[in-house]
């Protein structure tokens, strides 16, 4: 069997040294406390707090149920606004909460929401905006928050790629009644399998750590529906290591993503996204648009062949899921355009130079 000339994947979680998580686990062995929000659990809320400089973030399983639990905890049922370019748990959350959701396309700079499209999307059973900061990228926040003011909606961030992003000097999760994580093993930060769920008031904590936990804490009586939605302490222990090990996963990102800025980013048949100056970004993702899909196919198929991988991130537009219920699928072009035209490069921090350099040599080169 022929060997390929490189085995670089698409993705690879960083892991923090060994030595360290086992020293940061074995307390459990001493107090045998693994789930149901244990002390290392708390321990990670209180310091994504000071992080983000925010009150209340609520450690969870997965970065999917916390839309679920978003949707259930606002008491949206009706018609949401959403994207059609991002990951489908943005989507399917919706379906599987029996919301209906109603695409609304993007804008082809940031990928996110197009403000100026909402309004006409707006119905009287219309209850909430659900939008993703995609790639890490802010969505017009200022704009969406005018709209849901104007109607009276209520707006959920997906916030799953914007781990530690700023916008305007403060946590770009300041913004929405809530904002989701995902500290999946892939994202910026993990926790293995993790989320979190941000809001901004004691009662809304209060509910939400309710719903998240069977809808039952500490006693015999039952408040609300919930689910299960906790952590495990082996997770949030995880969570601790990695927090220590931030500063240089984001530095070993950026070093990366700046190599394949001046290189790739530079090339006449390369477009990417808009970053503006008041963003403070986190180096989440590295997508390149191309001209058309044979030529993300070739390009894709070429790196592939020699043992670099990528990926069509988010492909395809959502809009166009095949399970869609008839009458909630609409046109979105700038969508459907770009989920047709992306291609997402290896970016995390262990990726060697000369990893970097072949990925961007080979590249050039099946550009042309
Ligand atoms: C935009 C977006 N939303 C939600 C999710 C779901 O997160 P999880 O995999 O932690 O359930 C992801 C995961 O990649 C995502 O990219």
């Amino acid at each position: 069997m022929s060997q390929k000339p490189y085995q670089i994947n698409v993705v690879k979680p960083y892991l923090p040294p060994h030595a360290e998580y086992a020293a940061e686990v074995a307390s459990i062995w001493d107090n045998r406390w693994v789930t149901n929000q244990g002390p290392k659990a708390q321990a990670l809320e209180a310091k994504l707090g000071e992080l983000f400089g925010l009150d209340h973030v609520l450690f969870h399983t997965n970065g999917t149920v916390v839309l679920q639990i978003a949707l259930r905890v606002l008491g949206v049922t009706g018609e949401v606004i959403t994207t059609p370019y991002s990951y489908v748990a943005t989507t399917s959350s919706l379906l599987w909460e029996n919301c209906r959701p109603v695409f609304v396309d993007i804008e082809g700079s940031t990928c996110g929401i197009d403000p100026s499209l909402i309004e006409a999307a707006i119905t009287p059973q219309t209850q909430a905006i659900m939008a993703t900061h995609v790639y890490g990228i802010p969505n017009d926040v200022h704009a969406i928050e005018a709209i849901a003011k104007k109607h009276n909606l209520k707006v959920i961030y997906d916030a799953a790629h914007a781990f530690g992003v700023k916008h305007e000097g403060k946590s770009l999760l300041e913004w929405g009644d809530l904002s989701t994580l995902s500290f999946h093993a892939t994202k910026v930060f993990h926790t293995c399998e993790g989320g979190a769920l941000i809001c901004h008031d004691a009662e809304t904590a209060r509910q939400i750590a309710l719903t998240r936990s069977f809808g039952h804490v500490g006693d015999e009586n039952h408040y609300c529906l919930g689910i299960n939605g906790k952590n495990s302490e082996f997770h949030a222990a995880m969570g601790l290591c990695n927090l220590r090990h931030l500063p240089e996963i984001i530095a070993g990102r950026k070093r990366v993503y700046d190599q394949y800025e001046q290189t790739i980013g530079q090339h006449p048949l390369v477009q990417r996204p808009v970053l503006l100056p008041e963003t403070e970004y986190n180096y989440a993702y590295y997508p390149i648009f191309l001209p058309d899909e044979a030529t993300v196919k070739r390009v894709q198929g070429g790196l592939n062949a020699l043992g670099i991988g990528t990926r069509r991130y988010f492909y395809p537009s959502l809009n166009e899921l095949p399970y869609l219920p008839a009458d909630v699928a609409v046109q979105c072009p700038v969508s459907e355009r770009l989920s047709r035209t992306v291609l997402s490069f290896p970016l995390y921090p262990d990726l060697t130079e000369t990893e970097v350099s072949a990925i961007i040599t080979e590249t050039l080169t099946l550009l042309g």
